[in-house]
């Protein structure tokens, strides 16, 4: 079977994945139009971090995963690389790289067996860092960024990568506020101007709402709600899922939830 421009970007119909016979994913079905953003929330260990390796094709799911219609068991890796690129959590970084040596890794799928990047690898490269406002920080070493600044470096790598479907796990977990919008912004442009898919992770609820298209909340391995920011992010879900106490109150751009300390019994 191929793909076809008219599928969705994701289509996950029944996806399972235990690990030593403990069940992590148990039976999910999602769609991500193309273009969407898609955000997956829900408490530590609910399984997010599976489910968009699972999508990336880090853990086995032949069947349950289609890409733009293919599934994804019936792409090779390198073709694999092409549609689909993954921000992880906490990338390994390896010691002593420099940020171009690094983001060049995102060529790694169109350099052929044993040959070297090309001057078009390269051209790619530079424009993507230049993009993020890392033209000064090709000699970089990796490990004397900000964390702002790895975190561009990462998103620098998956965009080499020239997939359209973006997958970014908590991608701005490590930053302050204002470097946390600086990233989900850039992100939001890329998806405009290059008609990128985002599917992604996010522990602050608040910034998570205001950025998706839609929210799926995942507790134990099952997607409990799907749906807008205002369908997903109400105090009665956020109660039941998180076991926390919260005001959610509308905001410009979606609705903004606030942790309020529980009331004494
Ligand atoms: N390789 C693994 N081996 C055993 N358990 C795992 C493994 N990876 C994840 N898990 C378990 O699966 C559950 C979901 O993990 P994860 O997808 O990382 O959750 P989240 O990203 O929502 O915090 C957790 O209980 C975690 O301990
Ligand atoms: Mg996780």
């Amino acid at each position: 079977m191929t793909g076809s421009s008219a599928a969705p970007a994701v289509d996950l119909r029944d996806l399972r994945i235990s690990v030593d016979g403990t069940s992590i994913l148990a039976g999910v079905d999602l769609t991500v139009a193309t273009g969407e953003w898609v955000t997956v929330i829900g408490p530590n260990g609910a399984g997010k971090s599976t489910l968009l390796r699972a999508v990336g094709g880090l853990l086995p799911a032949p069947d349950a995963v289609r890409l733009f219609g293919t599934p994804i068991g019936g792409l090779r890796r390198r073709d694999r690389a092409r549609v689909v690129a993954t921000v992880a959590q906490s990338p390994v970084v390896p010691p002593g790289m420099a940020v171009l040596d690094y983001v060049l890794l995102g060529r790694t799928p169109y350099i052929p067996p044993l040959g070297r990047e090309s001057a078009a690898d390269l051209a790619v490269v530079h424009e993507v860092l230049d993009r993020l406002d890392l033209a000064g920080f090709h000699a970089r070493e990796l490990a004397t960024l900000s964390g702002g600044e790895r975190q561009r470096v990462f998103l620098a790598r998956a965009l080499a990568q020239g997939a359209t479907l973006l997958l970014l796990d908590e991608p701005t977990s490590a930053l302050d506020i204002g470097h946390q919008q600086e990233v989900l912004e850039l992100v939001d442009q890329l998806r405009r101007t290059h008609g990128l898919t985002v599917l992604a992770t996010m522990h602050d609820l608040s910034i998570a709402g205001e950025y998706a298209d839609r929210m799926v909340l995942l507790a134990a391995g099952r997607v409990v709600a799907v749906g807008t920011p205002r369908e997903v992010l109400t105090d009665r879900l956020l109660a039941e899922h998180y076991r926390a106490s919260v005001r959610v109150v509308d905001g410009e751009h979606g609705p903004l939830v606030v942790p309020v300390r529980p009331r004494r019994q």
